[in-house]
């Protein structure tokens, strides 16, 4: 079965056709850039247009920045606090005219690995974390998803970590990929000693750039980049898609 797959970041939407049995991508993904804040009502737009531009009539799975319970938004951390609240599934539904279900964004990623990527075939607990406009996670034993684990908002110096871990904030204080590096660490350390994972999958953009700052962690977990890099998030959000 063929699933639309698309992922809503903080920058932009991406989406493609993925064949859920394989995981695989069925066309090139394409990408809106949404330089702008939107209002849900604009984002069910752009779900539209991403659907419109793959021609697409089936289910639709979106993966989307905060904790969804049956498809209501709870959290915005970094999109428009307008979706607090917001039944996307019927929104979006609405706006395509076909069936789209939510699933957190950093759970659909760490679904697309523990399936078919980096986390393939390994029991016991596995950590995902996703480092991009904020810090996603997705938390995993023996395959089994445990969802909207959300410990990019663990509180260092009462603020969010991902105010401090994020890629974003990376870029935001101009840190070398040493100086971050070490911040991710100490972010790291805490988890390990309250989870124990057995392997951490690290995901996002920076993912890609892995052998410019994964050599600078100081932490007793191996740890490996998605082996979907940036598209785990669509493969898993349509991978989340109720069959
Ligand atoms: C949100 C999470 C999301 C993460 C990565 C956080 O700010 O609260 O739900 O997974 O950003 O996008």
């Amino acid at each position: 079965m063929n699933i639309l797959g698309i992922d809503i970041g903080g920058s932009a939407l991406k989406g493609a056709p993925v064949n859920i049995k394989t995981g695989q991508l069925l066309a090139e993904r394409h990408r809106i850039s949404t330089p702008d804040v939107l209002t849900p009502k604009a984002m069910a737009a752009a779900v539209n247009k991403l659907a419109r531009h793959f021609k697409w009539k089936g289910p639709i799975g979106v993966g989307f920045p905060g904790v969804i319970h049956d498809n209501v938004i709870l959290t915005s951390a970094n999109l428009h606090k307008d979706f607090i609240g917001c039944d996307a599934g019927k929104l979006f539904g609405k706006a395509t005219g076909l069936p789209v279900s939510l699933v957190n964004d950093a759970d659909a990623a760490g679904v697309a690995e523990v399936k078919f990527g980096a986390g393939k075939g390994i029991g016991g607990t596995i950590l995902l974390l996703t480092f991009g406009t904020g810090v996603g996670s997705a938390l995993f034993v023996d395959g089994r998803l445990y969802p909207n684990s959300e410990f990019g908002h663990l509180q260092i110096k009462h603020k969010s970590a991902e105010h401090f871990v994020s890629a974003a904030a990376k870029e935001r204080d101009e840190l070398s990929y040493k100086k971050w590096a070490h911040k991710v660490s100490d972010y790291l350390n805490q988890l390990e000693n309250v989870l124990w994972p057995k392997l951490i999958i690290v995901g996002g953009g920076i993912s890609a750039d892995h052998d410019k700052w994964f050599k600078y962690l100081k932490v007793r977990t191996p740890v490996v980049a998605a082996s979907f890099l940036n598209e785990a998030g669509i493969v898993g959000a349509a991978l989340a898609v109720k069959k």
